[in-house]
């Protein structure tokens, strides 16, 4: 009885991460290492202030910038229920009082509030982020995008990665 219990929450578990991967469009798959050590790299360009991670997954970029960045805020916001719940609880469990991290969609979140973004999402993701853009103001913020482009802007910086797609991380100013 109680292996069966275990075993539901599991299948449970498993197929909402499936139902939101449908639903929202992409996988909470998580930024390779390459990526991150670059993103880490690039995310230098924002001085001081918030930073906002647009679809943090199981957090592991959300928790690099956090261990990067121990006196800012640093926050993520993420729609499927089991990886927030597993940040929610890793955030607790090792203290990280700087960090918040919301079960919402970002196209909902004040945005503007935060020196930089940083996202991994898709192409249609990007398409709304860019609308949801136009509607937020503040001076010497920067979008970092790791592989998707933002289509009616212009990089500040494109890095190539070192890998098999020569994946591109980009730097957007925004205002
Ligand atoms: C490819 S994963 C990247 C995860 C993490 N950013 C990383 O780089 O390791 C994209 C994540 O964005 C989330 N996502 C996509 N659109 C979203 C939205 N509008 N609001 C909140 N989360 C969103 C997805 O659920 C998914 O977990």
């Amino acid at each position: 009885m109680f292996e069966l219990g275990v075993l539901t929450i599991i299948g449970l578990a498993g197929l909402s991460v499936v139902w939101f991967t449908l639903n929202v469009g992409i996988s909470p798959m998580p930024s390779s290492a390459k990526a991150r050590r670059a993103i880490l790299a690039a995310s230098e360009v924002a001085g001081e202030g918030a930073i906002i991670e647009l679809g943090s997954g199981w957090g592991t970029l959300l928790f690099a910038l956090a261990r990067k960045y121990p006196h800012r805020r640093v926050i993520g916001y993420e729609l499927s229920w089991l990886p927030w719940l597993y940040t929610y609880l890793y955030k607790f469990t090792f203290r990280l009082h700087h960090v918040e991290i919301y079960r919402q969609n970002f196209l909902t979140a004040e945005l503007s509030s935060a020196s930089l973004l940083v996202c991994y999402l898709f192409p249609e993701g990007m398409n709304d982020l860019q609308q949801k853009l136009a509607g937020v103001h503040g001076a010497n913020r920067y979008l970092i995008s790791s592989t998707f482009a933002l289509p009616a802007y212009s990089p500040v910086q494109t890095t190539r990665l070192n890998d098999l797609y020569n994946t591109p991380v980009y730097i957007y100013q925004l205002g």
